[in-house]
């Protein structure tokens, strides 16, 4: 009874221990993640190559465009695959859009503060968006896919209208 205790209060002391390790300070970062700049980048790379692939395929649809079917699906995969890999790069310390701040282009963020109000709605809309590019690689004729890439600007657009800011 005595030694078993004894053992408790080891354990307990233990853990006392490891709970103050693992408590971060006020002062340290909360989670070892990567400096949201380096997000804030790699979202905004992210983007643009979907931009690019998108860019790709239209190009293909547009009036005097030659549709290749199998290298626009393979495309459209690719929007779709990251797509949904894109909602997972917005931790909130990458929150940084300011009213009238000074912005590069290049390398500041324009999401908007609305995006981390309503993340189940952002992450919902990336998410469908990237179904319907998944659903365009898959489609069997040309006039479905062009169907769902028609769709698919239409969430591109809708998205950006209330998650991004143009000033
Ligand atoms: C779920 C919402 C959402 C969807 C869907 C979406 N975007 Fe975006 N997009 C954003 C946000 C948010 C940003 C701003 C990212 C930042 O600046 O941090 C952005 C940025 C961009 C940019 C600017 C990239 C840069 O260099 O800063 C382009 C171009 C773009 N999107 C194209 C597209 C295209 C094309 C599609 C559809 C195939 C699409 N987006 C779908 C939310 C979305």
């Amino acid at each position: 009874m005595r030694s078993h205790l004894k053992f408790s209060g080891v354990v307990a002391a233990a853990a006392i221990a490891a709970l103050t390790i693992a408590m971060p300070s006020k002062t340290a970062p909360a989670q070892e993640l990567p400096a949201a700049k380096d997000t804030i980048f790699a979202r905004k790379i992210l983007m643009g190559a979907i931009d690019m692939n998108m860019d790709e395929i239209e190009t293909m649809l547009a009036p005097g465009g030659k549709l290749e079917l199998a290298e626009a699906q393979e495309h459209s995969e690719t929007i779709s695959t990251m797509l949904m890999a894109f909602p997972h790069m917005f931790p909130p310390a990458t929150n940084q859009w300011k009213v009238g701040a000074a912005r590069d282009p290049a390398t500041d963020t324009f999401a908007s503060p609305d995006v981390w109000t309503n993340f189940a709605d952002f992450y919902q809309r990336a998410t469908e968006a990237s179904k319907i590019a998944w659903s365009a690689s898959r489609a069997k004729r040309p006039a479905d896919f062009k169907a769902f890439i028609v769709q698919l600007r239409e969430r591109c657009n809708a998205c950006h209208a209330l998650n991004m800011k143009t000033d």
